[in-house]
């Protein structure tokens, strides 16, 4: 099994994606909002950043993905893939820009193309979707697929459980997942399914899959940056790994300079003109 090269900076493509799922090199997919984090996250090596909906929840403190505007989410992917010079930028259509029809779903997404610079969009839903998903692709645009939870139907589901544990779902869900590879999906990401079920899906499909919550038997995982580096209090799903607790360290930080004003310790004579 190969890893990744940090020496390699060449731009990664849907193309070597692919070749990534045929060599068993595993992906690594990270959200990314802005312009600062992106480019960190784009240095220090990762494959895909996404430009989430979850911006939603992370940036503007709602409690579901469904409020994140068009306008929004162009600004927050203007913003990442003018800082990415190697990752492979997916940016999500927000929810009601390409569900009422396939000619407003294109314009949504030839829109946020051209405005943001990215190199593809992603879509949640499977049979449902399936010609506003095959309207992008003859655009042009490529596109990620998302099954499994879809944050997007939360109102639909009423929970953020594990989806497809029963045979009817799980039969729906690699069912959809053929018809996006079909369509010409280049990637698929499943989102908190069982383990089992998602290698099955990643062994029938010849495009990579992507997990969040969805085991080790896939092609590459994705972390919503903020949760993993520990910024975000509250959320403790089973498959969140944090890396990191930049919430106590930032908390430390900021303490520390309220004190050093209060105390008049900053500025010192160095740091004044
Ligand atoms: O919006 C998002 O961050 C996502 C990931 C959870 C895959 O769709």
């Amino acid at each position: 099994m190969s890893v990744h090269n940090s020496k390699d900076i060449r731009k990664v493509t849907t193309h070597r994606l692919n070749e990534m799922k045929s060599r068993n090199e595993k992906i690594s997919m990270l959200t990314a909002y802005d312009y600062t984090m992106a480019s960190i996250v784009d240095k220090a090596g990762v494959d895909v950043i996404l430009v989430g909906d979850s911006a939603s929840n992370v940036m503007a403190g709602n409690v579901t993905t469904l409020p994140i505007t068009l306008d929004q989410m162009i600004y927050h992917g203007k913003s990442v893939a003018r800082a990415v010079k190697r990752a492979l930028v997916v940016v999500d259509m927000p929810f009601g820009t390409y569900q009422t029809s396939d000619v407003e779903a294109v314009q949504n997404a030839i829109k946020m193309m051209k405005i943001t610079h990215a190199d593809a969009l992603k879509l949640e839903g499977g049979v449902e979707i399936i010609d506003a998903v095959k309207k992008i692709l003859a655009a042009g645009i490529p596109i990620m697929g998302h099954l499994g939870l879809m944050p997007q139907s939360i109102n639909k589901y009423g929970t953020y459980t594990v989806r497809a544990k029963e045979e009817d779902e799980a039969e729906k869900l690699i069912s959809d997942a053929i018809l996006l590879e079909e369509a010409g999906c280049f990637t698929i990401v499943l989102e908190k399914i069982p383990a089992v079920l998602a290698k099955k899906v990643a062994e029938k499909l010849t495009i990579p899959v992507i997990g969040i919550g969805a085991g080790r038997y896939v092609d590459g995982q994705v972390l919503v940056l903020h949760d993993m580096l520990g910024m975000s209090n509250g959320f403790s799903p089973r498959f969140l790994r944090r890396y990191a607790d930049l919430n106590s360290v930032m908390t430390e930080a900021v303490k520390h300079y309220v004190s050093d004003v209060k105390h008049q310790d900053f500025p010192n004579e160095t740091e004044q003109y």
